[in-house]
């Protein structure tokens, strides 16, 4: 997989992308990210992405022109699967979508800034748009990370355990179960009793239930959702 990435801001991005999981499937090929400052295409000399809103109000806008030129430049060197911008009127983020996600072979993130972006850029060049909760950050670029690292953890090869993605929360739609590991007794708190007997039946089963329990109790919609 390929992620190219645009933003005003590309060293808020470069240190989340950059550690542990994310940097060793960077390392080892399994997915390419770039990140690029959307200034380099202004046509600006201050290098200016931004500009008043017509009509008036607050904040700035992103223009319409560098965000133009980027994408039609990196489209015409890849064909993007999905041309994403993060935004907090975007669908909401799960782990469904993270899922569809990655399957794809090339993904362009537009972080919006500012006030926002100009309007053209989102009727005529994205093909989805993605928020991560509601909830309004200073800019895209936090969850353009969200997403990047969702969606990388599941590309086959990632995880050391392959299974482990597969058993995460919300994998299907029920919470993951809970987990201990040595000591089996702490200041008197132990370890339950099944998880130690070595019956493996017998402890997925406890796994299943204890992932129903709590799905009931803390994410009863989760029960609900078809998705
Ligand atoms: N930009 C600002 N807030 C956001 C959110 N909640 N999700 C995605 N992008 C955003």
């Amino acid at each position: 997989m390929r992620i190219d990435i645009l933003t005003v801001l590309p060293a808020l991005l470069e240190s989340p992308l950059n550690e542990s999981i994310l940097k060793r499937a960077r390392e080892n090929k399994v997915v390419e990210i770039v990140i690029h400052d959307i200034r380099k295409w202004s046509n600006n000399k201050h290098r200016r992405v931004d500009d008043y809103p017509y009509g008036g109000g607050s904040g700035m806008v992103m223009m319409v022109e560098p965000v133009f030129h980027a994408i039609t430049e990196l489209s015409s060197e890849r064909s993007y699967d999905m041309i994403i911008y993060t935004s907090p009127d975007g669908e909401r983020f799960n782990q469904a979508m993270a899922n569809k996600i990655s399957l794809k072979k090339n993904l362009l993130i537009l972080c919006g800034h500012y006030k926002g972006i100009d309007q053209r850029i989102r009727d005529h060049l994205i093909t989805h748009e993605i928020s991560i909760g509601d909830y309004v950050l200073t800019g895209g670029e936090l969850a353009a990370a969200v997403i990047c690292d969702a969606v990388i953890r599941l590309i086959p090869g990632v995880l050391n355990d392959e299974t482990s993605a597969l058993s995460d929360s919300f994998q299907d739609n029920l919470l993951a179960p809970p987990v201990y590991t040595r000591p089996a007794e702490f200041n008197g708190w132990k370890v339950p009793e099944v998880l130690l007997s070595g019956h493996q039946a017998n402890i997925d089963a406890w796994r299943q239930q204890q992932s129903l329990e709590r799905t009931h109790r803390l994410r009863p919609d989760l029960l609900t959702e078809n998705d």
